[in-house]
């Protein structure tokens, strides 16, 4: 009998991805968040359950999880799809373990992973390429920075999520010493890391995302770049597309063993072209947003993670052929017809983006109600304002 998978912060396309992903191998779906009107909670593929936020109760969400696997009373398969659910569980995965099946390496493995500077150092340690980097201790250290790194760097939270909500963006860039110093000064309790930029547009953004048995072994990988993001340069993405690099593959698995974690992944790099090498952006250690697009090209990470976690794993796919797009096609329509009139994007591009065979990461026709509901809060929005 199928157990059901339990999918996480199931607030927007990264939770569909899985959600749809699931369905198509029949595994029976029960969506999880704190706002009921989560994405995920109105597909017609899952049950909805309504569990406090991982951000900002981890007790209160850790305790409604265990509450629910008791009432389901067989293990369930949980799906993580940001950080939040993570570290909430890590401290506390040992109670949960004897209720739900955890497809991914325990918190002693976790908790440093979720601190960038680690994944740096062990990138470092097996060669892979990172950007040059600093890890300031005090505002002298930052400053000194200044002489060291060359500009544009950004300065990145190395706790990622409380940053984000303060700053509603991912990182804060500087152009030179003083714009440096100030975004310093507010990004300093965030313990951050500064980087060098490494150039390049959008595209130039690289992907491993798999799926590795608890031994290690990849029992399913897809390669694909972003085409856009937003914000551009600094954002998350919003068109992307397949095309399997089995290098970047293989590199990529090498930095995973590395780091000896097992799940769900995604490891992002960027492509320099001054010297062609694939440097670390960050691992995340779990779904990320456009993993549909691997279900799309044959490489359906959620249900092959699901048949592992109940005992049967099913044989190893790496790769795939062709090319496809995927898009969020709302947010990235609007957002370029911004762009095309201030001249930072043309038409072109943006066809090219929207090239067949494509994906949407919220709208399908066979599972309409997030599409419609996110088109019914735009115009919501829209209403409120004028
Ligand atoms: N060193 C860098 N050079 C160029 N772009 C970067 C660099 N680091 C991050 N970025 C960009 O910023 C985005 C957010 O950074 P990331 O490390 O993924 O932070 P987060 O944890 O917020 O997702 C990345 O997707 C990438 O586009
Ligand atoms: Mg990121």
């Amino acid at each position: 009998m199928t157990v059901p998978a339990i999918v996480l912060q199931a607030s927007g396309p990264n939770a569909l991805g899985i959600i749809r992903s699931l369905a198509r191998d029949r595994v029976p779906v029960i969506a999880c968040d704190h706002d009921p009107g989560a994405l995920g909670l109105i597909s017609r593929h899952a049950a909805p359950h309504v569990l406090p936020d991982p951000l900002n109760d981890p007790e209160g969400f850790v305790g409604g999880l265990h509450a629910l696997g008791e009432g389901i009373g067989r293990d369930g398969v949980l799906f993580a799809t940001h950080d939040e659910a993570l570290s909430a569980i890590g401290p506390r995965e040992a109670g949960l373990d004897e209720l739900f099946r955890r497809p991914w390496s325990p918190w002693e493995r976790l908790e440093p992973l979720l601190d960038k500077s680690h994944q740096h150092a062990v990138a470092r340690q097996i060669g892979f390429p990172v950007p040059r980097t600093i890890e300031p201790a005090d505002e002298a250290d930052a400053r000194a920075a200044a002489d060291e790194l060359r500009f544009p760097v950004i300065l990145k939270p190395r706790e990622a999520p409380e940053f984000r909500r303060r700053f509603r963006a991912q990182v804060i860039e500087a152009n030179g010493p003083e714009e440096l110093m100030r975004g310093w000064e507010q990004a300093a309790p965030y313990d951050p890391q500064i980087s060098e930029v490494i150039p390049g547009g959008d595209d130039a953004l690289w992907t491993l995302g798999s799926y590795r048995a608890a031994d290690g072994t990849p029992l399913g990988s897809f390669t694909g770049h972003k085409l856009r993001q937003w914000p551009p340069r600094f954002g998350t993405a919003r068109a992307a597309e397949s095309f399997w690099d089995p290098d970047l593959a293989r590199r990529g698995h090498e930095l995973l063993d590395a780091l000896q974690w097992h799940g769900i992944s995604q490891v992002e790099v960027k492509r320099d072209p001054r010297d062609g090498r694939d440097y670390l952006i960050e691992v995340n250690p779990r779904s990320w947003l456009w993993i549909s697009l691997a279900t799309a090209c044959g490489v359906n990470l959620p249900a092959i993670c699901h048949r592992d976690a109940q005992g049967a794993p099913p044989a190893p796919v790496a790769g795939h052929p062709g090319r496809r797009r995927w898009v969020l096609g709302l947010k990235h329509l609007g957002a370029s017809v911004r762009e095309i009139r201030s001249g930072s994007w043309s038409a072109g591009e943006l066809a090219s983006t929207l090239r067949p065979p494509l994906t949407d990461g919220v709208f399908d026709a066979r599972d309409p109600r997030p599409a419609l509901a996110q088109v019914r809060r735009l115009l919501g929005r829209r209403g409120a304002r004028g």
